[in-house]
């Protein structure tokens, strides 16, 4: 008579999953830590030489990541912190680095 009850808790746990999968980008990723020390947690450059990320288009930074990994765009710093990245990595890291704000005041590291 009670057959089904023990469907109950997939049905419960279903829109946690789904709200999860549907958040864009408030996690930093897995690999930003590879990225941070030039580009900045919040694509705020920290080293001459390193372009701001922040607030670039998302599609235009995974295009830069696969150019630096197949070569097209020759820098091998950038050669060899794209090379280790999945796709998942890249696709993160441009959401993340999309995300960010441009125009943010600097942080306390004035000279
Ligand atoms: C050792 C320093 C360094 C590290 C680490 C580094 N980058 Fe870069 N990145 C650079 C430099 C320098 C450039 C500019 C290269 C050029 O002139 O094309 C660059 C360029 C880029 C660009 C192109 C930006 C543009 O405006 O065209 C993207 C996207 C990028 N990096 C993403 C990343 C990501 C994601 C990571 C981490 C996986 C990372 N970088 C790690 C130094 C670094």
């Amino acid at each position: 008579m009670h057959g089904s009850t023990w469907l109950f808790p997939l049905f419960a746990l279903a829109p946690f999953a789904l709200a999860r999968a549907a958040t864009v980008p408030p996690t930093p990723p897995a690999q930003l830590g590879l990225c941070a020390a030039c580009h900045g947690e919040d694509g705020h450059a920290r080293i001459p030489g390193a372009p701001n990320l922040a607030g670039q288009p998302y599609a235009y930074l995974l295009q830069a990541l696969h150019a630096y990994r197949n070569g097209e765009r020759k820098v091998p710093v950038m050669r060899a912190a794209a090379g280790p990245l999945t796709e998942q990595d890249m696709q993160a890291l441009a959401h993340w680095f999309a995300a960010q704000s441009p125009c943010k005041p600097g942080p306390a590291e004035a000279p």
